[in-house]
């Protein structure tokens, strides 16, 4: 585990990411991909599992975020990625008066 595991890390301000659209954020070496939907902040592993697509520079479409090289679509919340078993990490999000964080080390995959 690393030292950036089990800690909440500041990935933007509170309102940097327009709902509906996703950012990438670096938390040490790793991209996460930023996404909010509905409202609601969520994050998940950056790299697509099919051939390492930036998740990141994807496009929310109907709840689903999109992979930028080949359309994989996943869910934002759990990072389950529709039609396929491969998904990535999701991580936990609390979103604060001074912006979003992300806790690291607590994925669901
Ligand atoms: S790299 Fe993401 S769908 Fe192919």
């Amino acid at each position: 585990m690393s030292a950036l595991e089990g800690e909440w890390h500041r990935v933007s301000g509170p309102d940097d990411v327009a709902d509906g659209s996703v950012r990438a954020a670096r938390v040490g070496s790793r991209t996460l991909a930023l996404c909010r939907v509905g409202g609601r902040y969520a994050a998940i592993d950056g790299v697509c599992p099919h051939m390492g697509g930036p998740l990141g520079e994807g496009m929310i479409e109907n709840g689903r975020l999109v992979c930028p090289w080949h359309g994989r679509e996943y869910d934002p919340l759990t990072g389950a990625c529709d039609g396929y078993d491969e998904s990535v990490a999701a991580y936990p999000v609390d979103v604060r008066a001074d912006g979003v964080y992300v806790r690291l080390g607590t994925g669901k995959s």
